[in-house]
């Protein structure tokens, strides 16, 4: 049998059936309020029966005045909770996984959702995207302790409605990344400077939610790799984050890269490996913790040499997902080698360089939705449907939202 079905057992002691995590894709189909929809609650039927060890859900968000999309679920109180326990029960079928990514975006909240976005220190966004935001405000320190209670309550309440586990969102440039980075992060009191304070955001994130749930809980990060610029967040940060997470018995890391300014993880089309895998082996090396690297996996040789060579313990993947909801099935009847993900343009190549990520983005909001309205997949490479689809749904918010 090949590796990847191989089951692997985390520090909690959990056993997960195989070696496929679905990564977070934000689905962005919660009702207005933030509640989950039948057509979500049914895409993540599809997925659990699509064969994957682990499902991550789309982030949701821990603080309803605080969100990076227009449909993005948010989980701040007991009310709807029987619609969130109907979405961790179709996420369980067939033996499957389905933790909750949680998140706060801090400044990368679009201008039309957040008048006073906030973040670490208020650097301002940058590139040609900033004008798509408002500029965000320092938080004070007792502001930054209830954002932290804000995760450990989502926590608590995604456990309650019967998920089996958390990722937290530590990565692509959200607040706790934010944190994280020295460019971001230009505080002088205890949640800035060193790595040790700049990390204290996650970890007392990670230790509210581990004492208020306990040691058996699944709990998962997403982390950047680095932030690949001078004075940002380096490689030696991000072994230090995660020998700390080590230490503190968190149950799995995944990797990424990348913000909503230099979006790096969604790759490119000249990328042919999975583009962060070079930091999962090298975090391999440093940490017992069991890994994930997500991005660019698209074809079954490179899943299993990935595992083979010690380079990670799971695959994590996302659009694939999207393209192929049974890939999982497909792989073990061996009927599957790889997948090539539609390369979605205008036909205007300045266009495409500026809203890239939207039009992509656009795409597999709009496939997501008919996987769980039990439609079948369009693979189409013409970027105009979804964005004008995305464009009606969402106003001028669409072109300026660079989820991730
Ligand atoms: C539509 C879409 C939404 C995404 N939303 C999230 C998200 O909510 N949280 C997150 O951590 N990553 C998100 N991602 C990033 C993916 O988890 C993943 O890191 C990235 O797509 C690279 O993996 P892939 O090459 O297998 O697609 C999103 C990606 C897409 C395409």
């Amino acid at each position: 049998m090949s590796v990847l079905f191989q089951e692997k057992t985390l520090p909690n002691g959990n056993t997960i059936k195989n070696r496929f995590f679905k990564s977070a894709m934000s689905e962005t189909l919660a009702s207005k309020t933030g509640v989950p929809t039948p057509t979500l609650i049914n895409l993540y039927k599809k997925w659990a029966q699509g064969g994957a060890g682990i499902l991550v859900t789309g982030n949701v968000m821990v603080d309803s005045n605080h969100i990076g999309e227009p449909g993005n679920v948010v989980l701040e109180s007991a009310s709807h909770l029987e619609k969130f326990k109907a979405w961790a029960r179709a996420g369980k079928v067939n033996d499957t996984e389905i933790w909750m990514q949680l998140n706060h975006p801090g400044k990368q909240s679009p201008k039309s959702l957040t008048k006073q976005p906030v973040s670490p220190s208020g650097v301002a966004m940058k590139g040609s995207i900033a004008k798509g935001f408002n500029q965000s405000r320092a938080l004070h320190e007792v502001e930054i302790k209830a954002i932290v209670q804000q995760f450990v309550t989502s926590a608590v309440l995604a456990k309650e409605a019967g998920f089996t586990g958390v990722q937290i969102h530590a990565a692509h440039g959200y607040l706790v990344n934010q944190f994280l980075s020295p460019i971001e992060n230009q505080r002088t009191d205890k949640y800035g400077g060193s790595i040790q304070n700049r990390m204290r955001v996650l970890v007392e994130i990670y230790e509210g939610i581990r004492t208020q749930l306990g040691e058996e809980f699944n709990i998962g990060l997403k982390l950047n790799s680095e932030d690949f610029k001078v004075g940002g967040f380096s490689k030696e940060d991000f072994v230090d984050v995660a020998k700390k997470l080590n230490e503190l018995k968190i149950d799995l890391i995944e990797i990424s890269g990348g913000n909503y300014e230099d979006p790096k993880m969604a790759g490119s089309d000249k990328e042919t490996v999975p583009y962060f895998i070079s930091y999962a082996s090298l975090l391999k090396k440093e940490v017992s913790t069991p890994i994930v690297v997500t991005g660019g996996f698209r074809s079954v040789v490179s899943m299993e040499d990935a595992i083979t060579q010690n380079n990670t313990d799971f695959i994590g993947m996302a659009r694939p997902f999207v393209v192929s909801p049974n890939i999982v099935n497909y792989i073990y009847k061996n009927t599957f080698s790889d997948i090539k993900l539609p390369r979605l343009t205008t036909g205007i190549k300045a266009m495409d360089k500026t809203l890239g990520p939207v039009l992509a983005n656009s795409y597999y909001n709009q496939q997501m939705k008919r996987i769980g309205n039990n439609k079948s997949v369009v693979i189409k490479e013409n970027a105009w449907y979804p964005l004008l689809s995305s464009l009606s749904k969402h106003g001028k918010v669409a072109v300026t939202r660079l989820r991730e």
